[in-house]
């Protein structure tokens, strides 16, 4: 008797564990090799997946979220998700090279989308890549209430014109990152004067900016150096977004939460800087702060002490470091000019030298960061002089196919391309072709078996 009644309990506790609900996914579609011919003239977001592939596994409930919402918003964008192993045919057809690969197809077009894989990040990036690319702004109202909603807003002024057929073209192509808006000049604040119309104009910190083809360049290049407000808050994400413009990132590194002069002094010097010496600088250098030295000393493989300043050049991993304490303004501006005309001497680069520092340096953050996790783990991995080589080479992999925001490196930085289809993270791992998946896998579960560890 009492072993049924175990039984029956047992069983109760299985159908329970059985009843827990599965993840809704209605709004999801799975797709395979028909999509191509299926996919007609409807807007898509696409996430391209690996069943082995554990960012993609974190991002499964979001994804059903981002379905669920953007059904329920009534957006004409229909959410999929394709497993790239089975349809690697058609994946590669459409550029993708790491997972997961998050696109937004429309018409001939494929977006990517590089952002923090978060539902309220993807949202917004499929309504701003699938709605019009430029938005009309009819009334003073309207162009109000855009620009409290954005921080840094490209509007388009006057009529046909060939710059507005460049400011289209240039739109197609960054929507990507930023909204693009036409106006009339009646609807513009009444701070603004034009010489000439038709204009394109950057509204951002607190003021506005004028494009000058003679002086900016091509208009592609100026959006995509105007994009970001003159003064950042700047993280490992912002950080790989800069390296597509070309500039220098010029940082205080500080501890946001230390009230002590030092630290709120050095910011506000980097903000005067960012405001009143633009017009000598804000083509080649970004300005902001980053909060703590860690993400800066695991980049630089240096150890800061904070409060600091520091230039870093995103193309060739050189950085430049003040000789003495910056202490007001006229001391930033010198360092800043000594950058520009070569005077500054630059650290670190991408020379073979800093790469064997590099892999020497992640594989002592491994070592590290097990012990500190896990003491008993590291002891037992680093007893073992097979647990060194499996450590050591877990180091090197990840250095190479890192991806995954949460995990930026300094090589996801810098290896960045500026192009915007088929970019990705994992490029490494996709040259060795379909084939090597089983190799990925093992890497994978390795990597897996240590963030478990970690957690
Ligand atoms: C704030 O920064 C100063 C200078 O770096 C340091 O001496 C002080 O200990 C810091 N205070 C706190 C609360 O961290
Ligand atoms: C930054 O790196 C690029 C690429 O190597 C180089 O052309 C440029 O001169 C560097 N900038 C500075 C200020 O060193
Ligand atoms: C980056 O992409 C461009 C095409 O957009 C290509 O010409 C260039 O070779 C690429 N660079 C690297 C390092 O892959
Ligand atoms: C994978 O291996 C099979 C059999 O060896 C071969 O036919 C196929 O072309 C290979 N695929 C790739 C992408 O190398």
């Amino acid at each position: 008797m009492a072993a049924a009644g175990l039984c029956s309990i047992l069983a109760t506790a299985a159908s329970l564990f059985l009843l827990v609900p599965t993840p809704v996914t209605a709004f999801v579609e799975d797709l395979d090799d028909s999509f191509k011919e299926n996919r007609k003239d409807d807007i898509w977001l696409v996430d391209f997946y690996a069943p082995w592939c554990g960012h993609c596994k974190k991002l499964e409930p979001v994804w059903n979220d981002v379905g669920t919402e953007m059904r329920t918003s009534g957006s004409p964008v229909r959410v999929g998700k394709m497993d790239a192993t089975v349809h690697s045919g058609l994946a590669s057809e459409y550029g993708v090279r790491g997972f997961p690969t998050i696109k937004l197809l429309k018409g001939e077009m494929a977006y990517n989308y590089r952002g923090p894989r978060t539902k309220e990040d993807i949202v917004e990036f499929a309504n701003r890549v699938a709605g019009p690319l430029i938005r009309p702004l009819p009334s003073q109202q309207m162009f109000d209430h855009v620009q409290k909603r954005h921080n840094v807003l490209f509007v388009y002024v006057g009529v046909e014109s060939t710059l507005k057929e460049k400011f289209i073209e240039v739109a197609s192509e960054l929507i990507v990152y930023t909204y693009f808006f036409s106006a009339s000049e009646e609807v513009l604040p009444e701070y603004v004067t034009l010489n000439e119309v038709p204009a394109v104009l950057v509204f951002k910190d607190s003021t506005y900016f004028v494009y000058d083809e003679y002086e900016d360049g091509d208009l592609s290049s100026w959006v995509n150096k105007e994009r970001f407000e003159g003064y950042l808050q700047v993280d490992g994400f912002t950080l790989y977004e800069l390296g597509d413009t070309g500039k220098l990132v010029a940082v205080a590194v500080i501890d946001d939460k230390n009230n002590s002069a030092e630290h709120t002094g050095l910011k506000s010097i980097v903000q005067d800087v960012a405001k009143n010496y633009r017009d000598h600088f804000h083509r080649d250098f970004q300005f902001g702060h980053m909060d703590g030295n860690e993400y800066i000393n695991s980049l630089l493989m240096d150890d800061l002490s904070i409060p600091t300043f520091v230039v870093l050049n995103t193309s060739n991993q050189q950085y430049f470091l003040p000789s003495k304490p910056i202490k007001s303004t006229e001391d930033m501006v010198q360092f800043i000019n000594g950058i520009l005309d070569g005077t500054a001497e630059a650290q670190g680069g991408d020379g073979i030298l800093q790469r064997i520092k590099r892999i020497a340096f992640d594989a002592k953050s491994t070592v590290v960061s097990v012990f500190k996790s896990s003491p008993l783990l590291g002891c037992f991995l680093f007893g073992l002089p097979l647990g060194v080589i499996s450590i050591m080479c877990y180091g090197i992999c990840t250095a190479d196919t890192d991806d995954g925001t949460e995990e930026m490196t300094r090589k996801d930085v810098i290896d960045q391309n500026v192009s915007d289809e088929g970019s990705d993270e994992e490029q490494d791992e996709d040259k060795k072709g379909e084939n090597s998946t089983e190799v990925s896998d093992a890497d994978q579960e390795e990597k897996d078996f240590i963030e478990k560890k970690k957690d």
